[in-house]
């Protein structure tokens, strides 16, 4: 990329309180394909897309804690997969307007969007967090603490599918508001079918990247692609949800179970 350092860009980032994704930083599409050269992710705004700006300076109300988890997980190499701020406040709004008290994160990372539910939700809710990495979740935690939110937050430290056949033997089918699927791509059919049955009617099941950097487009043999068109083939025709795919981000779509 051009004349700049990785260093002066993210502080560069800190000093606006704008950020870009590593992603971008380095050029190059990271672990998991997550990049925003293609698609709408806010803090790919390195070169300063004016339009995604002004969005953010006119729509973002983050947290101060948020914020400086957002800034913490910039400074770890693989900060790409960072969900989008914007879409994290979207689906904030969301879990808001249904009421929603016991929602689920698929893939949690540094955990910031696990951080903006546990804020949105009520004082005696809960956020099932799935991650299989304790590692890139424990960045995050120091965060949960000092927004004062860790005891709404169940962490569950083994592959998500477990946690949710887990939760469908204890009895919690139909017991959940709100899901955020973003872990494996391989595996979002499988997560969205248990989810389905996890969340009541009128719940809400968020899946991040859909539009994969635009590669949905051209998936060639890529398998994380090419589950990721399918998922949203079928989705599109899946007559128990009301849906939409929404350009945020790297394109999230909301299925409304019926
Ligand atoms: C894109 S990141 C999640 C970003 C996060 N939602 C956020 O708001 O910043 C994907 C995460 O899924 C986790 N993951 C990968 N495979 C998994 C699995 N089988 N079960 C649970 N988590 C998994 C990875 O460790 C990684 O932390
Ligand atoms: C998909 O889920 C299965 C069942 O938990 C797990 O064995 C597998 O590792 C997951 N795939 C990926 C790519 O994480
Ligand atoms: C939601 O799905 C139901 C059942 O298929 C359909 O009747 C209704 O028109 C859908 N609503 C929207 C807004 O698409």
């Amino acid at each position: 990329m051009s004349g700049f350092s990785k260093d002066a860009l993210l502080a560069a980032a800190a000093a606006l309180g704008v950020t870009f994704t590593a992603g971008l930083l380095l050029g190059r599409k990271c672990f998991m394909h997550e990049s925003s050269l293609k698609t709408f992710k806010s803090h790919g705004g390195a070169k300063g897309d004016p339009l995604m700006d002004y969005v953010l300076q006119n729509s973002l109300r983050e947290h101060p804690v948020l914020k400086k988890l957002r800034q913490r997980t910039l400074e770890d190499p693989m900060s790409a997969m960072m969900v989008a701020c914007e879409q994290a406040q979207l689906m904030a709004n969301l879990i808001k307007l249904i009421k929603a008290k016991n929602v689920i994160e698929i893939g949690v990372y540094t955990g910031y969007n696990t951080l903006t539910m546990a804020l949105a939700i009520p004082a005696d809710g809960k956020v099932i967090a799935c991650d299989i990495n304790l590692g890139f979740v424990k960045i995050g935690m120091p965060f949960w603490k000092e927004a004062g939110v860790e005891h709404k937050i169940d962490l569950q430290i083994q592959p998500a599918a477990d946690t949710l056949d887990e939760l469908l033997e204890a009895g919690k089918a139909k017991s959940f508001d709100f899901v955020f699927i973003d872990a494996d791509k391989q595996n979002y059919s499988l997560y969205y079918e248990k989810c389905l049955q996890l969340i009541r009617k009128g719940g809400i099941i968020a899946i991040d990247n859909v539009l994969w950097d635009g590669l949905v487009l051209n998936p060639g043999n890529d398998p994380e692609t090419l589950s990721i068109v399918k998922f949203n083939e079928k989705v599109y025709r899946d007559s128990r949800v009301n849906m939409s795919m929404i350009t945020v981000g790297d394109g999230v779509t909301l299925a409304f179970k019926l």
